[in-house]
């Protein structure tokens, strides 16, 4: 009897140290049309030795690249493919077969996500993605695998409060229809809650309230949340925690968790607050020695549980529309080269990392912002967008007609100028950016030179 439990207990131990040790990961993301191959990407990211790669695809040739690497591989069913995988097991077999099958076991798959932040966009899907799932779990199952995971990653705006932590709520549109058959699904197969977490995102909105050190992991305060007297020292944790109290108010309080993607911007723009270099070596460093600590220190609701981890992002992707942090999410330049020095093994003490270069931008900056054309752009290019940002609005490039106050001088540089700041002043609120596909930048000068008056950003 002691030897039938003994054996019994150390079998499972191996079962879960298979699913859930505690290796870094990060993020192949491949938006950009000057990276490294997948050939290199492979060797550089076994230099580094990254434990976890998380794919946004299943693309062929890096499942091929993977096999016998040591590498647990995570892949993706694209959001395109999720409405015909629910409606049809033939469909799920066949994807299962060409994306898994072919490359299962030499290549290390561990989880197959279906779709990613799904639920951040296109309702359409919604009352596909788990239905999707449970095909493609059939599907594995019926090929006899059991150790690769179905989940798909969410993001924070899944929850419709988080703060405190002890109030986490899924949204009210999502929480019956969609998290509670998700959350069968996934405390029923054992898997994992895929969260993409951003604590930059988060204090970079409230940078008032929130302290940054408290998001980069040097909080000298610590935070008491005082529904539940538990004692956060980073919001990270908070952040988790809210997922968990989600979780828990639907019934589920035990499926584990895994942050599909987490990072600090290395650069941004004038408005945007905090991105640097020093910051994210701090927070990623920082994140690795958290998430790799041994033993696993959990969040202050779940004390010791090991939480997978995949860091955004490999490279910066040079094709990522919106501010200029989306460009700036990598842990390499697109050349390959690291933009700061990190240990993802997390053995490494911080202590021995030399000095960062200071970081300049941590305070907003207040005062006037003007959208300018980006130094070296040919005039050729801006005629589209000239025209586009003048469509936008009721009246954005009126003063550029003949005779009103901003004709002169009769330059596509100058007009375009003018457009892009009139464009962004009025619709910065909703979303909009000073980008153009990178004709235009940020400006703290005032293109016109006091010649005419030119709408502005005021911070
Ligand atoms: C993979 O890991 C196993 C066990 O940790 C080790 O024996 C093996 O050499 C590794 N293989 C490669 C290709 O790194
Ligand atoms: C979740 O899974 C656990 C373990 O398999 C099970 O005991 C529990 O009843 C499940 N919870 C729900 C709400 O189904
Ligand atoms: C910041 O904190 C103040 C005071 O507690 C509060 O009134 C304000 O709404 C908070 N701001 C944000 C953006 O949460
Ligand atoms: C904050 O919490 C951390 C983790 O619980 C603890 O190690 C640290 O001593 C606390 N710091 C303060 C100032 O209370
Ligand atoms: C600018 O125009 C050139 C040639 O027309 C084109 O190759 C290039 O991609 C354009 N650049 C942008 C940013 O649109
Ligand atoms: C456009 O703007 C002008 C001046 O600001 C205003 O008088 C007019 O009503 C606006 N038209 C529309 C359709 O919003």
């Amino acid at each position: 009897m002691a030897a039938l439990l003994a054996t019994f207990l150390f079998s499972s131990l191996l079962v879960s140290s298979v699913d859930i040790s505690n290796k870094i990961g990060v993020n192949y993301g491949r938006r950009g049309d000057n990276l490294p191959s997948p050939y290199r990407s492979i060797e550089t990211v076994r230099s580094m030795n990254v434990g976890r790669m998380k794919l946004y695809d299943s693309d062929h040739e890096m499942l091929k690249l993977l096999s016998g690497t040591n590498i647990s591989v995570s892949t993706m069913v694209p959001n395109n493919d999720i409405i015909r995988i629910a409606s049809s097991q033939a469909a799920a077999e066949q994807w299962v077969q060409s994306n898994v099958l072919d490359f299962y076991p030499d290549t290390t798959i561990r989880f197959v996500l279906v779709g990613n932040e799904v639920l951040s966009h296109d309702q359409r899907i919604w009352p596909s993605l788990v239905p999707a799932m449970r095909r493609i779990k059939n599907s594995l199952n019926a090929h006899d695998i059991t150790n690769i995971k179905v989940s798909t990653p969410l993001a924070m705006d899944v929850l419709q409060s988080t703060f405190p932590p002890s109030s986490g709520e899924f949204r009210s549109d999502i929480k019956d229809t969609v998290m509670a058959p998700l959350l069968r699904f996934l405390n029923g197969t054992k898997s994992f809650l895929f969260i993409d977490v951003y604590p930059y995102l988060a204090w970079s909105a409230n940078s008032r309230n929130i302290s940054l050190d408290f998001a980069l992991f040097r909080g000298r305060a610590n935070q008491t949340d005082h529904n539940t007297g538990l004692v956060y020292s980073n919001l990270l944790d908070q952040m988790l925690d809210s997922v968990i109290f989600a979780m828990t108010k639907l019934g589920y309080p035990d499926i584990r968790i895994a942050i599909g993607e987490t990072g600090w911007p290395t650069a941004g723009d004038i408005d945007q607050v905090g991105a640097n270099i020093n910051n994210a070596a701090t927070y990623n460093r920082k994140l690795i020695q958290k998430m790799t600590a041994k033993p696993p220190l959990g969040t202050p609701a779940r004390p010791g549980a090991v939480i997978p981890t995949f860091i955004s992002s490999l490279y910066d992707e040079n094709q990522k529309p919106g501010p200029t942090t989306e460009r700036h999410w990598g842990l390499l330049r697109s050349n390959g080269m690291p933009i700061h020095d990190i240990d993802i093994t997390g053995k490494r003490p911080l202590s021995s990392y030399k000095p960062l270069p200071a970081a300049r931008n941590n305070v907003p900056y207040r005062g006037k912002l003007w959208c300018e054309v980006a130094p070296g752009v040919d005039a050729a290019n801006l005629s589209s967008a000239l025209s586009y940002a003048c469509s936008q609005g009721n009246q954005t490039c009126a003063a550029l007609n003949p005779g009103q106050r901003c004709y002169e001088p009769i330059s596509v540089f100058w007009h375009a100028s003018y457009a892009f700041s009139s464009y962004w002043a009025k619709f910065r609120k909703q979303g909009a950016t000073c980008y153009f596909n990178g004709l235009a930048r940020q400006t703290r000068n005032n293109p016109s030179r006091g010649h005419c008056n030119i709408p502005s950003v005021t911070l």
